[in-house]
């Protein structure tokens, strides 16, 4: 055995133990410098420490139940991890050569705080069932709390909405000109899509609150561990059901990045939105300068670079997911070193939606709409359903309707006049069903209205869908 100090010898509680190893008893030599570097984890796993104490002192209560360790050996080992976890808070851990991952890390210095007894600790579980159990323990707390970030952006996109309930905008398909839609009507469509991330979220928790602790190395613990009681203590909801499973599933990770891609691809087209809405030729939209960056050269620049990152982060955040894919995809049961590839694409998942949902609620709160730029980009032809509408109620079915409204549509585009401002003498060439009142069809303001329907554009629907989205987060109308 290479390093200095053997479980044997760490019997002698004389002797001042200088090193803890988790492995190496049957090698003749320690790792290669630079297959140590690129076997380490902990340049990116140290971030799992309170689940690796957590899960510990579980674990060592869990022993202590079984009666493999006595409970005062018990409380000398969950008082260690104490003092580890608050080092590690207090950012004053050092880490060192040989403190291959998180777990390594913890135990290593557990066995210098503690002494031998910090050996017995790891009896029966192996890092295969600990660092499956960090993750999810970890993963727990971040699904919660970015649940939460999002509702923060479905407020914002609320509250922005309250606002500005009767504020009328041109509404696209195909980025052409469509038909008149509220603006709370098109930031309310954003805070459904959220609420069905968040759904997702909240989907994926339930298959990550399942305990993996007791699985051991692959075939199940040896010596009567009870898993009920790790699961229950450690805030778990059930216990996993196969041990060759529960060491190697990480697909409770592929769907949280799913989740996160998919929640990703709202926040770009939210943003893409924006910028667009926001550039000189739209003009719809005013970014706050808090959210926006200048140029080096050109000072009368203000760039949307909030949004731009938000649109381009969404490519890591697809990355992330078929990373973890493609890594897992083929493996052999049961856990493999690939696996510890889980870490870097969940972390930076994470991380990325941790900053980019704030960012965007930012945005949408100090979003101005300019009334008058919306108003002006509305045009007599994103009425030309209106005007087949006008007809069908006259009897006239839709498909005649709309080919008679087309080549009104296709004349004023010829006599260069909006449609509104043809003669109601070339409307009653084009059907005897037109009257004089024809022309009220042209009120952008009306056509919304007419859009009643539970999910329509109608100041009265969006009046109930703001009610019902409100249900949703938690809060009231008006009340925040
Ligand atoms: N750092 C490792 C990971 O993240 C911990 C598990 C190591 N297990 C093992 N059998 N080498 O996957």
């Amino acid at each position: 055995m290479y390093n200095t100090i053997t479980m044997k010898e760490s019997h002698d509680s004389t002797r001042q133990p200088v090193s803890h190893k988790l492995w190496g008893g049957r090698f003749d030599k320690p790792p290669d410098a630079l297959m140590a570097q690129f076997n380490d984890s902990i340049g990116f796993d140290r971030r799992l420490y309170d689940a690796d104490v957590r899960g510990s002192m579980t674990y060592a209560k869990a022993l202590a139940r079984a009666g493999l360790i006595s409970t005062e050996e018990r409380d000398r080992l969950v008082a260690g991890l104490i003092r580890v976890r608050e080092e590690f808070a207090a950012g004053t851990f050092a880490i060192q050569r040989g403190d291959e991952d998180i777990h390594t890390a913890v135990e290593r210095r557990l066995y210098e705080l503690t002494g031998p007894v910090a050996g017995k600790l790891h009896t029966g579980r192996s890092r295969n069932d600990q660092v499956a159990t960090d993750v999810r323990l970890y993963l727990l707390e971040q699904v919660d709390r970015l649940g939460e970030q999002v509702t923060a952006l479905q407020r914002a996109l609320l509250m922005q909405a309250e606002v500005h309930p009767g504020l009328l905008m041109p509404g696209y398909t195909h980025l052409q000109h469509a038909q008149p839609i509220l603006y709370a009507h098109w930031l309310l469509s954003y805070f459904w899509k959220l609420q069905r991330d968040r759904e997702r979220l909240g989907d994926v928790r339930c298959r990550v609150s399942v305990c993996p602790l007791g699985a051991g190395a692959l075939a199940g613990n040896a010596l009567g561990i009870d898993r009920e009681f790790l699961a229950r203590e450690l805030g778990f909801d059930a216990i996993s059901e196969n041990s060759l499973d529960a060491v190697a599933d990480r697909d409770f990770i592929l769907e949280f990045l799913s989740g996160g891609a998919i929640l990703g691809t709202h926040l770009s087209s939210l943003a893409e939105d924006v910028i667009l809405y926001a550039s000189t030729e739209f003009g719809f939209l005013e970014i706050d300068d808090a959210y926006a960056t200048g140029s080096s050269l050109m000072p009368q620049k203000k760039n949307p670079d909030s949004l731009e990152l938000a649109r381009g982060k969404c490519g890591r955040l697809i990355g992330n997911l078929v990373s973890l894919l493609v890594t897992v995809k083929g493996l052999p049961s049961a856990y493999d070193k690939d696996l510890q590839e889980d870490k870097e694409p969940l972390f930076d998942t994470i991380d990325t939606l941790s900053l980019t949902l704030p960012v965007l609620a930012g945005v949408v709160a100090t979003l101005r709409p300019r009334p008058a730029q919306m108003a002006a980009a509305l045009d007599d032809a994103m009425l030309a359903t209106d005007l087949a509408d006008y007809l069908v109620r006259r009897g006239v079915p839709f498909r005649e309707s709309h080919a008679i409204v087309g080549r009104l549509v296709r004349r004023a585009e010829i006599e260069a006049v909006p449609l509104g401002k043809l003669p109601v003498s070339a409307f009653q060439s084009e059907s005897p069903y037109f009257d004089a009142d024809v022309v009220d069809v042209f009120d952008a303001r009306r056509s919304v209205a007419a859009r009643d329907v539970p999910g329509g554009t109608a100041p009265s629907a969006i009046r109930t869908q703001i009610e019902r989205a409100w249900q949703h987060i938690g809060g009231t109308m008006n009340a925040e």
